[in-house]
């Protein structure tokens, strides 16, 4: 049985914010949401996240992913424990960490649960060159480890001991619940501190770990918005790295910015400033230029992507888009389509080898293959109360600066002359013409302009 804790109770001051400090976002996702999903996909069998401070948001976003714990008042990290009490007796390891350390990776996750298999207690530490404010790991000759000391409870030489508690812990869950209530808040601070019991387990022989971390930037804990920067900048030059490994091109990975849940595949191009986020899958061998965003959406293969936005839609392959398309709300564009300059697509759908080069609005459309829309067609979908459908059918041409008022059908092959602003259906094969009929008047021209 593999369990966790999640301490998240703590105010977090400095971060000078109406927003729980967990709450705050490192790419797109709340710091506590990233430790959440890490121990989601470890198949973590319990969760529980310890909440005091704005308890509420934190609910609110994790809903019933994990269970709460209430602590009330705040009377330090071994209190906070003490509050899971719903994890006594579940058996098996449980994992302690912090809803403010977003960083610590699934490898590392796993690791502590893996070594500390048939052991008592691994605590996670790191070695730093300026150990700060953290607690100091105390070892023995042997290298073992005794206790923990909190930097305020430290003398002079622990204050030299470089390597310190991350504050993530395995414990076996069994032994974590027997000594719980053995921790005093005689210290400095009058804190339950949760690190007593590396002493407590040591008293009562159990076998005892350290385990010094790989990357010390993992542990990072987030404390101000200059933490949180350092965190972003960390998570993002991890993702792309990881997608430059598996073929895919940044022309400057620093101004790229990847979620963690996105997916790219290879020979595709990436251009400064371009964010993907919520979960976007990207195709082979794209080229999206700078300034888009993609956001939940599914993009295919052989797509070129200038200064766009496209959200929670879908194309297909060899597009070109924009610069300056706008796509959103379960949009599909199939294959071989141009969605040109300040082009937007709501809930609709562009058949294959099609064309929108450019100043359209289509809404609510379902648009069949080798339609041409020409510039300036607008869906009339919206009457002030409701929406209604534009059906275009295949082959059909929709001149410039057309207006289709829906509930309107443009059927196969007809043709809409520029200028119409049509409120009939057309029938296949029709040509479609609806606009004041125009009149020259000769050498009025030359009078007005010598007026
Ligand atoms: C703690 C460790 C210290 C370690 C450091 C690493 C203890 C006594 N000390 O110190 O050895 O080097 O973390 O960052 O454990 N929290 C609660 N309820 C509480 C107190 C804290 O939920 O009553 C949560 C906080 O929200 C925070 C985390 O626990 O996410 C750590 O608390 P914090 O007060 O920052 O611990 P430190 O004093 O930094
Ligand atoms: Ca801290």
């Amino acid at each position: 049985m593999k369990s966790a804790i999640v301490l998240a109770a703590g105010k977090g001051t400095r971060m000078k914010s109406s927003i729980n400090k967990v709450m705050h976002e490192v790419l797109g996702k709340p710091m506590i949401g990233h430790v959440i999903s890490r121990l989601e996909k470890l198949n973590v069998d319990n969760i529980v996240v310890v909440v005091g401070h704005q308890s509420d948001q934190i609910e609110t976003y994790l809903q019933q992913r994990v269970t709460y714990a209430m602590q009330q008042p705040q009377l330090g990290t071994g209190h906070a424990v003490m509050q899971a009490q719903e994890l006594k007796n579940v058996g098996g390891q449980t994992l302690i960490l912090y809803g403010d350390c977003p960083l610590v990776q699934i490898e590392t996750m796993s690791k502590l649960f893996e070594v500390n298999n048939g052991k008592a207690l691994t605590v996670l530490t790191a070695i730093l060159e300026d150990p700060g404010q953290y607690g100091r790991i105390v070892r023995d000759e042997l290298g073992n480890v005794v206790k923990i000391v909190e930097f305020k409870d430290c003398d002079e030489h622990q204050r030299k001991i470089k390597e310190i508690n991350t504050g993530i812990y395995c414990v076996d869950n069994d032994l974590l619940f027997k000594h719980l209530d053995d921790i005093s808040n005689d210290n400095v601070q009058n804190e339950y501190y949760i690190t007593d019991l590396i002493e407590i387990f040591n008293h009562n022989g159990y076998d005892i770990q350290g385990l010094p971390v790989l990357d010390v930037n993992e542990v990072m804990g987030i404390n101000d918005r200059i933490d949180l920067a350092k965190a972003t900048a960390w998570l993002q030059n991890r993702i792309n790295t990881e997608w430059m490994r598996n073929g895919v091109t940044f022309i400057d990975p620093k101004s790229t910015y990847i979620e963690e849940d996105v997916v790219i595949g290879e020979d595709t191009i990436l251009y400064p400033n371009v964010y993907i986020q919520k979960g976007s899958v990207i195709g082979k061998s794209n080229t999206i230029l700078p300034h888009t965003f993609i956001v939940s959406s599914i993009i295919g293969d052989f797509n070129t992507i200038d200064s766009s936005r496209i959200t929670d839609s879908r194309i297909h392959d060899n597009v070109k888009i924009g610069p300056f398309a706008h796509l959103r709300n379960g949009t599909v564009v199939e294959s071989k389509n141009r969605i040109g300059n300040f082009v937007e697509f709501k809930n609709s759908r562009i058949g294959f080898d099609s064309r929108c080069a450019h100043l359209t609005y289509i809404g609510d459309a379902d648009i069949g293959s080798k339609v041409n829309l020409g510039c300036g067609v607008v869906t009339v979908n919206y009457d002030g109360k409701n929406k209604f459908k534009t059906i275009v059918k295949d082959g059909a041409f929709i001149g410039s600066n057309v207006n289709l008022i829906a509930p309107i059908t443009i059927g196969k092959d007809a043709v809409v002359a520029a200028g119409t602003t049509a409120n009939m259906d057309v029938e296949d094969g029709e040509l479609a013409i609806g606009r004041a009929r125009q009149e020259n008047k000769v050498n009025y021209g030359f009078k007005y302009k010598n007026k």
